[in-house]
């Protein structure tokens, strides 16, 4: 065995049997949501293909090179079945999942049909809402409480009575509600410790926005947690500490789809080839209710950070400073109804080559928002199932490979180079499984090693 590997022996882990039912909980039934489980019935009846899934669609590399094997990941690892996942949610409107489906318009009325039965019995519960986070909505389908505090126990009241009703044997949540405003408050007292958490909830803290809610009832219930918004929601010292006590995986921020996927698979190719960047422009239409929440000059800023920060921790501007210390990034997104959930992505990127000649590239991604996410939220999901089963908990950077902002901790620098992810991802797997790490270096097939 390579001397890389030493270091992993002893990670591998019991994994527990997928056996039974697994329990999806979204927050927020919209596009991502109606498109995640209009596929998932889809896919699990053998009328679609789940393009766009790691878990469903990928093949894992085992061994060397002169004799490898690549079985499905979701062979590799013991992963839930997409028959076994029974889905359930909140939202502030009441309109059930194929209502909600018909009105995202991301799949066509035809190809519904044949799940309508499955997507009509999915009616959201009445959703913890705070207008002040989420400007652009009012729905009527809003939980009523004295507390915050309050509002998180009638979550978790909805959570008991849907894993009775529906005979489930484990769950998993995943916000797919509404971008909230942005909050630069993770040093807030109020989220340093789970006490001064817990006390700010009962007290009612304006700070806590509801995202933070449905994360502090999940995590309190020892449930996995992601969150494919930019919301601050599990992001807080007190929450990554409540994870860790009741050994919860968590995973987010914000699910990487459109403009930052592609910004993350060329930026690191640009700087591979150490070529210079003056300037990125980042320019979206969309016209789902994504793109109304994003309207919101405060909403929007929550996206703008989670999108800017992916380039500077890729390019290294501080250890490159000729190359990449002084270039201008400009992320613009523009509400354009007639458009709906089929977004339009440009990019122009002035780059600098050899004597510092500029030149350009441009992107024209014509890209379906919500048919990017619904796979990512799968996987994000199936994957937090499975860290769950293996005993893994905290933070979990290995699934960075799915998010605009991953979170790792906090005196770590987060990985955004899609490549990077996509080995960190894939050898977490070979380590929990006991197999010998990949590092791509090739050597040992042409020198002797010791
Ligand atoms: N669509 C994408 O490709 C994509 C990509 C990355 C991230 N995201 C993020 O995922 C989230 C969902 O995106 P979408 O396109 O499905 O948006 P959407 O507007 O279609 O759906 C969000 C739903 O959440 C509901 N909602 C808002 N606040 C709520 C609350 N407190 N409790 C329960 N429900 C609530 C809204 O009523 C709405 O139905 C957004 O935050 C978005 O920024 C989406």
């Amino acid at each position: 065995m390579g001397a890389s590997t030493y270091e992993y022996r002893g990670l591998e882990k019991e994994i527990t049997p997928p056996e039974g039912r697994l329990g999806v909980l979204l927050p927020g039934m919209g596009a991502v949501s109606s498109t995640l489980i209009a596929g998932v019935h889809l896919v699990s009846a053998g009328l679609a293909h789940p393009l766009g899934s790691v878990t469903q669609m990928a093949r894992i590399r085992l061994g060397k090179r002169d004799n490898p094997s690549y079985p499905l990941i979701r062979e590799f690892v013991p992963l839930a079945d997409l028959k076994d996942l029974v889905f359930g949610g909140w939202d502030i409107f009441p309109d059930n999942c194929y209502q909600s489906a018909l009105t995202c318009g991301v799949i066509d009325k035809t190809t519904l049909q044949a799940v309508k039965e499955d997507l009509e019995a999915i009616k959201p519960w009445p959703a913890v809402f705070d207008h002040s986070f989420v400007k652009k909505l009012s729905g009527p389908n809003v939980k009523q409480a004295a507390s915050k505090m309050e509002l998180a126990e009638q979550v978790m009241r909805d959570i008991e009575d849907f894993k009775r009703r529906k005979g489930l044997d484990r769950l998993v949540m995943c916000w797919c509600g509404s971008t909230e405003a942005y909050q630069d408050v993770n040093t807030h007292p109020a989220f340093q410790t789970i006490e001064s958490l817990e006390d700010a909830l009962k007290e009612n803290a304006a700070v806590i926005p509801p995202s933070m809610i449905y994360a502090y009832a999940a995590i309190s219930m020892g449930i996995p947690y992601a969150n494919g918004s930019p919301n601050l929601s599990a992001d807080v010292p007190a929450l990554v500490a409540l994870a860790a006590q009741n050994r919860v995986p968590i995973a987010g921020k914000d699910f990487k789809t459109g403009q930052t996927l592609i910004k993350t698979i060329i930026a690191p190719g640009l700087k591979a080839r150490m070529l210079g960047l003056s300037g990125w422009f980042s320019s979206n239409i969309l016209g789902n209710r994504d793109g109304e929440v994003l309207d919101d000059p405060q909403s929007f800023r929550s996206k703008e950070v989670t999108k800017g920060s992916v380039l500077d921790s890729i390019l290294q501007g501080d250890l490159y400073p000729e190359l990449y210390g002084d270039f201008y990034h400009k992320i613009r997104i523009e509400y354009y109804p007639p458009r709906g959930d089929a977004k339009e992505g440009w990019d122009n990127i002035d780059i600098r080559g050899w004597l510092d000649q500029p030149m350009q590239l441009k992107i024209d991604f014509l890209c379906r928002d919500s048919i990017l996410a619904a796979p990512v939220a799968l996987d994000v999901i199936l994957f937090l199932d499975l860290a769950r089963r293996a005993g893994m908990s905290g933070i979990q950077e290995w699934l960075s490979f799915y998010f605009k902002s991953p979170m790792c901790r906090p005196d770590l620098t987060p990985v955004n180079d899609l490549f990077a992810q996509d080995k960190k991802l894939r050898n977490t797997l070979r380590i929990i499984r006991g197999e010998e790490v990949i590092d791509h270096s090739g050597l040992d097939y042409y020198e002797d090693a010791d």
